[in-house]
């Protein structure tokens, strides 16, 4: 069977910059990848390649072997690929359940995590906060909300770019734990990039390490924790 997804070779410049330089990996079923690095590695401009919001300069990304990189953000979501949003604007003004409407008739509807607002909502334990406008929110049950916006496009593949920061301790494991139901329940791919090694360790079955546009290593949270090239360049800074 082939992989799930395939990023195959992708690579970004700004100007002269090489922001992504040659990144390859596939993920091949519901499952959490945790992409860690330095500030600068590119593990950001990464995920915005692979959620459609930049071409690759050079290389492709694969969804159940179709081509969906360089298409844009918006056919990138109905492929099955979503990010969550960096701002909350969407969720400012809307209630919660108004903002994951919306998004629910831009995703794709034949995606077998597709499932119900509430269903959705519940299982982010979220359901009491269904109709209170974004606002009213308090950061950690915004970025919770952000995630349901995102899950309410029905995805295969979920990116999450530092989901965890501003939380606390409880706060973040409770995030923890809810990536687990979306993996386990919603049978969704997860990429998470995240600098608390104490939220991503534990919640990632594989760890993608880069360094200045390229993978530095991968393997198992363990194998990582145990590599004197991570320990040097990262986890010991
Ligand atoms: N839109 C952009 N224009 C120019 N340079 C960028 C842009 N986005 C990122 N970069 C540069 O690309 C490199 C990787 O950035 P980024 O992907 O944001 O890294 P990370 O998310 O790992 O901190 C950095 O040198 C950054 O300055
Ligand atoms: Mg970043």
């Amino acid at each position: 069977m082939s992989a799930l997804l395939k990023v195959d070779d992708v690579a970004k410049t700004f100007g002269g910059v090489h922001a992504v330089d040659g990144v390859s990996f596939e993920v091949d079923g519901p499952s959490v990848l945790g992409l860690i690095g330095p500030n600068g590695s590119g593990k950001t401009t990464l995920l915005s390649i692979v959620a459609g919001t930049y071409a690759p300069t050079r290389g492709q990304v694969t969804l159940e072997s179709t081509v969906v990189s360089g298409r844009g953000a918006h056919r990138t979501v109905h492929a099955g690929i979503v990010r969550t949003f960096q701002t909350t604007r969407l969720l400012g003004t809307w209630t919660l359940r108004e903002s994951m409407q919306l998004a629910s008739n831009e995703g794709h509807p034949g995606a077998r995590s597709a499932r119900s607002i509430d269903d959705i909502a519940g299982l982010l334990h979220l359901s009491a906060l269904l109709d209170q406008r974004g606002r009213g929110l308090t950061s950690a049950q915004q970025r919770m909300a952000m995630i349901a916006v995102a899950l309410s496009t029905a995805p295969k593949v979920l990116l999450l770019d530092e989901p965890a920061v501003g939380m606390d301790l409880n706060e973040a494991l409770a995030l923890a734990q809810a990536i687990r139901r979306v993996r386990d329940e919603l049978r969704v791919a997860v990429i998470v990039v995240d600098h608390n090694m104490h939220f991503l360790m534990p919640l990632a079955e594989h760890v993608l390490v880069m360094a200045a546009g390229r993978v530095l290593a991968t393997g198992t949270p363990l194998e990582i924790r145990a590599n004197q090239e991570v320990i040097a360049s990262y986890l010991g800074a």
